[in-house]
């Protein structure tokens, strides 16, 4: 079975007499490691789409299996956990908590785990690293630019090694220059620790930066196409950096 698999999806909004049919009947199926793009314009049902994924949101009807489990029929407690142990969620507003710092912030799905704080401290300030931010572990939110609390969202999301990331417009609120920088590190992640992505953008820009592209409109995929990630040269030079540097490391 594929490491994502929907089935027969559904979600109607109720207002009043009012019914929104926000997903249709949607099939989809994604692998272990790919990163897939969910593209539509505003209103077409991605949020809600990635919600139910995330396990965020109840569907009206259908299946969501996510590595095996069924979680369309976890009880509330389950799912939670489910959650911890499996997946991360990037949001377009960065989601931080303003009175934590950046080493804090990151450190929460670690906690919710019950790690120790020394541990916990020390794997968040490696991941602050990675992203860049090793200079910036004590400044709260509001002494970060964008696209640096979105870094940390971004090291949040990856802390804990989940075996799928959710992203919501991640780069929603930033200059096109950063999100560049910021599509480059997700992806770099991703492919570093063998992550399963979903993005959801209007943009088509982002689109580029993945494996795969779903279209949807008013509820319903109406396409997918193979996409050649415009990132894997810059992301083997990455890689061969990061080798590099370790290797310095280890002959200090
Ligand atoms: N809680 C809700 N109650 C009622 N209707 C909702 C709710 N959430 C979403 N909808 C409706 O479902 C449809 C899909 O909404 P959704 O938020 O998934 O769109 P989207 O593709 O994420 O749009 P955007 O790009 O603007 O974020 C819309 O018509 C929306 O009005
Ligand atoms: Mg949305």
């Amino acid at each position: 079975m594929a490491f994502i698999k929907v089935h027969n999806l559904r979600k109607v909004y109720r207002i009043g007499n009012e019914k929104v049919y926000a997903l249709k009947n949607i099939d989809l199926e994604i692998e272990e490691g790919e990163i897939c793009c969910i593209l539509g314009t505003s209103g077409s049902g991605k949020s809600t789409l990635l919600n139910m994924l995330a396990g965020l949101e109840k569907p009206t009807r259908g299946d969501i299996f996510i590595n095996g489990t069924n979680i369309s029929l976890l009880s509330e407690s389950k799912l939670a956990s489910f959650r911890q142990q499996n997946t991360g969620f990037i949001f377009q507003s960065y989601n931080l908590i303003s009175q934590f710092n950046a080493l804090e912030n990151v450190g929460m799905p670690l906690m919710f785990k019950g790690m120790p704080r020394k541990k916990r401290d020390r794997l968040s300030a490696k991941m602050l690293d990675l992203v860049g931010l090793g200079k910036r572990m004590k400044h709260r939110p509001n002494q970060m630019s964008g696209g640096q609390q979105q870094r940390v969202g971004i090291a949040r999301a990856f802390v804990a090694k989940p075996k799928v990331v959710f992203a919501d417009e991640p780069t929603g609120n930033l200059d096109t220059k950063t999100t560049d920088d910021v599509m480059r590190l997700m992806v770099r992640m991703c492919r570093k620790y063998n992550i399963t992505l979903i993005v959801v953008t209007h943009d088509i820009e982002i689109a580029r930066y993945t494996d795969r592209i779903v279209h949807i409109i008013d509820g319903e995929i109406t396409s997918i196409e193979a996409n050649d990630s415009v990132y894997k040269a810059e992301d083997e030079q990455n890689d061969q950096t990061d080798n590099k540097t370790k290797r310095e490391d280890d002959q200090k």
